[in-house]
């Protein structure tokens, strides 16, 4: 009936074959293998070669270990490659999977548009869900409207990396001064410092009785064709800088960070409602403008003033956070338990939506052999 190919960079002569993906792939390849169905995981060169047959990684559960052997076809893939932060400066997704007509979770539109900064922030403006001003890095940011009427800024790369490279800043008269390293940059000299990068107003956020910050995940993904929330969490870090787990950031429970605010039981409700309500609306709107997206991961950040402001989709997010807390053992069991449950129901729906998928495309096969 076909397999799920997941498309990710493997490092040879290492330990972790699939780097900090590793676990996450063999516990998704038991859980299918229990249902009856395999997984590959593809190294993303198979994709830049018109390599025949394609080759992945299978895991075997009697002798737990991986096997590379040729992957079983039809496939469809799930993408999981993430560039390297050293050499990646634009969005190219995948050209021969395009050209070969490849049938893939997220479609590539999706994304490239999720992967810009600035491309998905305008396509969000549509929506009518608050979002930070941003204007792209270049000769003309000088006379924006942004750089006039606000004062504190986050200079990021255009193509998100999680976390690397993103600055907090701070205007001085005609000029900006980075927060983390304090360097003056004039204002009219921007776009040569910050070539490709976007600019986009800072957010006041809401602050914990410990000075600390937070920002808000959401993961949604498209359940028996609806997209749904599946689970949230918070990141948590000091103040003026990105709070990727990457760069210090930290996760805890969304009820737990909003109790740390000094939010009463109910407000935290409220919170966690109006959090899953402009997610989805955010989700809603992306799928109303691109087909056959699976998941998103949406992130928001609260206010001095309790607004969401959404910040990005990401297209291939992480179920590392609903990990960390379901092994968080300062949080009541049950609280663990429930991590454990997000995290394998997310799980589980990767691999529903991939053999929905692939009926799907056996259906297809059976009808152009028929014809
Ligand atoms: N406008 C903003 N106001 C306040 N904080 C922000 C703002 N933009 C970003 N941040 C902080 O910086 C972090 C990183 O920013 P962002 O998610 O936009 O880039 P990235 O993580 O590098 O991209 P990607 O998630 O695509 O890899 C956010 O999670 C948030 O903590
Ligand atoms: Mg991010």
């Amino acid at each position: 009936m076909g397999t799920i190919c997941i498309i990710a960079t493997h490092y040879a002569r290492t330990k972790k074959l699939f780097g900090a993906q590793t676990g996450f792939f063999e516990e998704l390849s038991t859980m299918a293998m229990k249902d009856g169905h395999q997984i590959f995981i593809v190294d993303v060169d198979q994709f830049t070669k018109y390599s025949k047959p394609i080759k992945g990684f299978t895991f075997d559960l009697n002798h737990n270990c991986w096997k590379y052997i040729d992957c079983k076809r039809p496939f469809v893939l799930y993408d999981r490659s993430f560039p390297d932060i050293n050499t990646y400066t634009e969005n190219l997704p995948f050209p021969e999977i395009i050209e070969r007509n490849f049938t893939i979770f997220n479609p590539i539109k999706a994304t490239a548009i999720m992967n810009d900064k600035y491309q998905s922030l305008k396509l969000l403006e549509q929506s009518g869900i608050s979002f930070p001003k941003t204007e792209l890095i270049d000769s003309n940011v000088y006379d924006s409207e942004l750089l006039k009427t606000k004062n504190r800024f986050v200079i990021k790369p255009r193509f998100g990396m999680k976390g690397n490279d993103v600055c907090f800043a701070e205007k001085r008269g005609l000029s900006l001064e980075l927060n983390n390293t304090g360097e003056i940059v004039k204002i009219e000299h921007l776009h040569e410092r910050f070539k490709g990068y976007v600019i986009q107003e800072q957010i006041d956020t809401l602050f914990s009785s410990n000075g600390k910050s937070a920002d808000f995940r959401v993961l949604l993904q498209r359940i028996d064709g609806k997209i749904q929330a599946v689970g949230s969490y918070a990141r948590t870090g000091d103040k003026n800088l990105p709070l990727n787990l990457a760069c210090g950031g930290r996760i805890v429970s969304i009820e737990k960070w909003l109790y740390n605010t000094a939010f009463t039981h109910e407000k935290i409700e409220q919170t966690k409602e109006a959090l899953n309500t402009v997610a989805l609306e955010a989700g809603n709107f992306l799928c109303s403008r691109i087909n056959g997206i699976f998941e998103i991961g949406m992130d928001f950040i609260l206010d001095e003033d309790n607004k969401l402001w959404c910040l990005e989709a990401n297209s291939k997010p992480a179920r590392l956070g609903f990990k960390l807390l379901a092994m968080d053992k300062t949080t009541p069991l049950e609280s663990q338990k429930y991590f454990t449950d997000v995290r394998e129901q997310s799980m589980r729906n990767i691999i529903k939506f991939g053999q929905d998928l692939l009926s799907r495309l056996s259906s297809t096969i059976k009808l152009i052999q028929i014809q």
